[in-house]
């Protein structure tokens, strides 16, 4: 409000809304003039003058001073009037507005009673109680609201502490001598002293007005001094429902409070406080209502970023609104299962963190938020946990208990743990031969044709990306099937000469050692003899007579035997050598007789017997390959061995046949502890048919190989292979 329009009437209306508007006070308007009076009463006897100043506080630099007298316009316009009308006086310079009414009175009484100009609640004033003649007035007396004034007898005047604006109403007596012996009591009029409020009471503002939870606010408390009372010192304290906030009151008019909550809505109000006046006043109540933001844009994020772990690794849900205020309930929850959790805070987000993750961690997630407006859920966040591949287990799958060339084998390769899809990688010996990808997890196969290269260790490697697993190694040995051995006669036979040594040779040229070969003649079984690391085996004959029939030799690595083609021998002639024959062989003769016509019984009943295939262990005689009584001197070498065996013994011509009942794991030391042959007669010969004198084949065990798929007759020939021993 601006009241600086001259008129009448709008000048009053300017004064009445000037006393009911308090706090009409704001910056920007310029501050009021002030009226100070001297002397500084507002009353004096007619005939006195009164000197009125315009003052402006602020702005000292006035120019030009307006001046009313009631409506009157004065036409001065100096800062100084001396006056001796009553009534009211206004003033105005010219960057203030127009200053309070102020009341002058030129009295005609005899008696007056002075309050001094200006005055303000809580101030010590002094009433002067006044006789027109002051030299013929005594006995003054103060009267308040009719009661006599403590200690104010006769004084000229009388002190009032702290007034207020009570609206009381005082007057004074005073005897006043006339005609110098008589005096009569004469009472002033009742005075009303002006008490202007020493400050407005104070108006609360909030910024902002309506504060948002969690945000601000600051409240301010404001009143304004009069220019004369510039210097007193004001104390605010704030309100709330009757609760003071802060630290208490202090000299600052504003108090920030940094956070608002929803509980913190209610009605506030500040007090502004002269403490050295003793008074106090209250603002108005204001109702702060504290707005609550809705949750809103409900985000769930993880640590680490994108929801991909490795088991064992911590997962960090993180839930988190854009907008929303005061305590938010968040929570989490993941599909198919119970909830997760629940946090309620002072903040925009929150984490839960679920520690060392496994694989039943994976899966969807979200997370919802409330502040009481209804929970707002999250987007779903897919959350995939991986495992490392364990140690894979490498299995290998052949037809048949022996590996062999051009079996179909299968390697497998399966990690029993670990996420898919794993990348599985075959090596063989070290070298990668393959690679399978299980995209689902599970094992792979890996199938090979083999050959005779594939011998050797075999591994794998499993790997899903989270680092690679070794298998153990399996080793495979490839078999090869032996070739059809060729036999042959070394020397060969157009060399050859009865009474020589000769060797039957047989040798397959393909085939995995160890290869067991034997040798026949006809369908007898001359013996065996084993190629530990491969090539050809032989056998050696005495040839006393001649060597004549069909001769021929298998081979075997437990893979079935080959059969070499039949030989067809026919040396015939005289022998070399035939004394030194004849003087070996006489003591083993005798010394075997014994024994021969046992066992000329026993083989003869095991050979009847033989076509039926039960026994083993003896035979006759051959007679086939030899056409005379004669000796033949048979031993079983391996190239290798074959000087080892070169001492030789010379059979006799008689034909001794020692049956020796035991099993094939023949001692050699024990044939020669007893000086003479062992012989093995089922191997080596069997009764000739006709009139020639059975062939003996004397041979020393060297070895004791089973035999388990030779030809038909092979069960009976396994007793073993012997060789004379001198
Ligand atoms: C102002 O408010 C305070 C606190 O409620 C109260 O104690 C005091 O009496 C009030 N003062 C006035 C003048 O109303
Ligand atoms: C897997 O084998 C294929 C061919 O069979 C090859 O191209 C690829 O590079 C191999 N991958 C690995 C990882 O060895
Ligand atoms: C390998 O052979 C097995 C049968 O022996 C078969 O079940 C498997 O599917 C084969 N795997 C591949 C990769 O050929
Ligand atoms: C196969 O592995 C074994 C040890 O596991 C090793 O002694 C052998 O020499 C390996 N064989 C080959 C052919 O590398
Ligand atoms: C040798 O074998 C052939 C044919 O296989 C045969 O004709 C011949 O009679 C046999 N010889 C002897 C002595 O058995
Ligand atoms: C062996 O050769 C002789 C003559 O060299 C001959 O008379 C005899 O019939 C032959 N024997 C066989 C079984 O062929």
């Amino acid at each position: 409000m601006h009241c600086s329009h001259p008129g009448w009437v709008l000048m009053f209306l300017c004064l009445l809304l000037l006393i009911l508007a308090p706090g009409h006070e704001h910056s920007g308007v310029p501050s009021k003039a002030v009226i100070l009076l001297d002397p500084p009463w507002s009353a004096a006897f007619k005939g006195e003058t009164v000197t009125l100043t315009c003052m402006n506080f602020h702005s000292p630099a006035q120019g030009d001073t307006t001046w009313y007298h009631g409506k009157d316009l004065l036409k001065v316009t100096s800062r100084n009037i001396r006056m001796e009308e009553s009534g009211y006086y206004q003033c105005k310079t010219q960057r203030s507005s127009f200053s309070d009414p102020v009341l002058v009175e030129f009295s005609s009484d005899q008696l007056i009673l002075q309050a001094p100009h200006p005055v303000f609640e809580g101030d010590t004033i002094s009433l002067k109680c006044r006789g027109k003649e002051e030299k013929k007035t005594s006995d003054k007396i103060y009267y308040k609201n009719g009661k006599k004034l403590k200690n104010s007898y006769n004084t000229d005047s009388v002190t009032l502490k702290s007034v207020s604006r009570d609206n009381s109403e005082y007057h004074c007596t005073a005897s006043i001598e006339f005609l110098s012996i008589f005096s009569r009591t004469i009472t002033s009029k009742p005075l009303k002293i002006q008490v202007q409020e020493l400050f407005l009471p104070p108006v609360l503002t909030a910024t902002p007005s309506q504060p948002t939870e969690g945000g601000p606010v600051t409240l301010t408390c404001e009143t304004q001094l009069p220019p004369q009372k510039s210097n007193v010192q004001l104390q605010f304290c704030f309100f709330r429902d009757g609760q003071i906030l802060g630290s208490g009151c202090s000299s600052s008019l504003e108090l920030q409070i940094p956070t608002m909550w929803r509980k913190d809505s209610g009605s506030y109000w500040c007090m502004a406080e002269a403490m050295a006046y003793r008074i106090s006043k209250n603002s108005s109540r204001s109702q702060i209502h504290v707005q609550r933001i809705p949750v809103s844009e409900v985000i769930l994020e993880t640590k680490p970023p994108g929801g991909q772990l490795i088991e064992g690794e911590n997962l960090v849900l993180i839930c988190s609104v854009a907008k929303g205020t005061g305590t938010i309930t968040f929570s989490w929850h993941k599909e198919g299962t119970r909830n997760l959790g629940r946090k309620t805070q002072h903040s925009l987000l929150a984490e839960l963190q679920i520690p060392t993750v496994k694989m039943h961690d994976a899966g969807r997630y979200y997370c919802a938020a409330d502040n009481n407006y209804g929970p707002i859920i999250s987007k779903w966040i897919r959350v995939t946990v991986r495992s490392p591949v364990s140690h894979p287990v490498l299995t290998l799958k052949a037809p048949r208990a022996q590996a062999v060339v051009g079996d179909m084998v299968e390697l497998h390769c399966k990690a029993l743990r670990g996420s898919p899809p794993i990348l599985y990688r075959f090596y063989h010996e070290d070298v990668i031969m393959g690679n399978s990808s299980a995209p689902s997890g599970g094992g792979v196969s890996f199938n090979f044709s083999l050959t005779v290269d594939h011998s050797g260790n075999y591994s794998c490697d499993a790997n899903n990306g989270l680092g690679s697993q070794h298998s153990h190694r399996v080793s495979l040995k490839v078999i090869v099937p032996v070739s059809h051995p060729v036999l042959t006669l070394r020397p060969p036979a157009a060399q050859t000469k009865v009474g020589d040594v000769v060797e039957l040779h047989c040798e397959a040229l393909g085939g995995s050692p160890p290869i067991m070969y034997q040798f026949y003649h006809e369908d007898i079984t001359l013996g065996n003899s084993l190629a530990p690391s491969g090539g050809g085996a032989s056998f050696k004959l005495f040839l006393p007579t001649e060597l004549v029939g069909n001769y021929s030799c298998d081979a075997d690595n437990g893979l079935g035997a080959q059969h070499s083609e039949v030989m067809a021998f026919n040396i015939t002639g005289t022998p070399r050598n035939r004394t030194t024959l004849v003087t070996a062989g006489i003591t083993v003769g005798l010394l075997s007789f014994l024994g021969f016509a046992i066992a000329a019984l026993l083989l003869y009943h095991f050979w009847t017997q033989r076509k039926s295939g039960g026994l083993s262990a003896a035979g006759t005689p051959s007679a086939n390959d030899c056409q005379e009584p004669s000796l033949s001197r048979s031993c079983i070498t391996n190239p290798q061995e074959s000087s080892h065996s070169e001492t030789l013994a010379l059979m006799e011509l008689q034909p001794v046949y020692n049956v020796n009942p035991e099993e094939s794991h023949v001692v050699y030391s024990q044939i020669r502890n007893m000086r003479h042959t062992k012989e093995n007669s089922a191997n080596s010969a069997r009764m000739h048919q006709k009139d020639k004198e059975p062939v003996v084949i004397y041979s020393e065990l060297k070895k004791v190989y089973v035999n388990d798929s030779s030809r038909g007759t092979d069960h009976e020939d396994a007793t073993g292979n012997y060789e004379n021993v001198p």
